[in-house]
């Protein structure tokens, strides 16, 4: 097996990882680990497996051998850019890491709005003793768009503060970690309750701009809209004129459809946005590993592997 892994900067750091985790499953293979678009270019006409994250569009074509692509990462849109990956050769994602941080994110910046915490520093910094009144999730209704395991596990953690959840999605059967569920054909039923939006939803092409106009003026006066999902499943130009008319009262943007962010964008110095540089589900590299490991050992075996993406549903 001759493997490649790749990831800008740092893929290297996955090298001694991956090697010691097959060495531990008793696989042999060859590893190259590449941290620069030309390295991954150079070793992609030897390679019959991928790991990767922000592979250049295109590259496939130089990879005539490849067998198998597991992504570094939750998302694949990335890897299912430009000339497409044969769907003869299984993709598989990461999944069970990142519900747990990203739901942590999500709390912590549903909690510092109701709490106004800009508002405390601000205050604190001029030696002000104020009073406000901080509101609360309690009692409030949460949104969540994706009732993959990244939603679930935020569901889970906004019940415990006594919000009341429902859910958007595109699958069926039983959601126990929400109240009520829409599927997008209902988004027009769903968007009214939320008193905030989690975006948690995958890149696909029926996900691209799935919140634009439309859908922001059917959401609550003074909603919050937090997007942890991927950036370009929000029409940033209608976001921003829907919180320039008050219609939403703000936003949390991890993911963004230009990333990095471009620096004369409006939304950096907007009141109630909250912008960061997409590190709300870090790619942990020793778990990514492992994960990787366990899928190589299946793989030789021929057993099913873990995190198959649905080529026709994109995720
Ligand atoms: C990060 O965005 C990921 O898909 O893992």
């Amino acid at each position: 097996m001759r493997i490649v892994i790749y990831r800008r900067g740092t893929g290297s750091r996955y090298l001694p990882l991956v090697r010691e985790g097959l060495a531990r499953r008793g696989l042999e293979a060859t590893v190259i680990a590449c941290d620069t678009p030309e390295e991954v270019e150079a070793a992609l006409p030897v390679a019959d497996v991928l790991l990767a994250w922000g592979l250049p569009a295109g590259d496939y074509a130089k990879a005539p051998a490849l067998r198998w692509v597991q992504s570094i990462g939750a998302g694949v849109d990335d890897l299912l850019r430009g000339p497409s990956l044969s769907s003869a050769v299984p993709l598989t994602r990461v999944t069970g890491l990142f519900g747990p941080q990203i739901a942590e994110y999500v709390m912590a910046h549903l909690l510092a709005a109701t709490q106004d915490l800009r508002r405390a520093y601000a205050t604190q910094s001029r030696r002000a003793w104020e009073q406000w009144e901080p509101a609360l999730l309690r009692g409030k209704c949460l949104g969540v768009a994706g009732m993959g395991e990244i939603g679930r596990v935020i569901a889970e953690r906004a019940r415990v503060f006594g919000m009341t959840v429902v859910g958007l999605r595109r699958g069926d059967g039983p959601c126990p970690e929400v109240d009520r569920t829409y599927g997008l054909e209902r988004m027009d039923e769903f968007l009214p309750l939320p008193d905030q939006v989690v975006i948690t939803l995958p890149l696909t092409p029926e996900t691209r701009h799935l919140f634009s106009a439309p859908q922001f003026s059917r959401m609550k006066q003074g909603a919050w809209l937090v997007n942890v999902g991927r950036g370009p499943v929000v029409d940033t130009a209608a976001l921003i004129d829907a919180l320039r008319s008050g219609h939403l009262g703000g936003a949390v943007l991890d993911v963004l459809e230009t990333e990095p962010l471009p620096a004369d964008s409006p939304l950096w110095a907007m009141p109630n946005v909250t912008i960061t540089p997409h590190i709300s589900g870090l790619s942990d590299p020793a778990y990514v590993s492992e994960f990787f490991c366990d899928n190589a050992r299946r793989f030789v075996d021929g057993q099913p592997l873990r995190g198959l993406v649905d080529r026709k549903r994109g995720y």
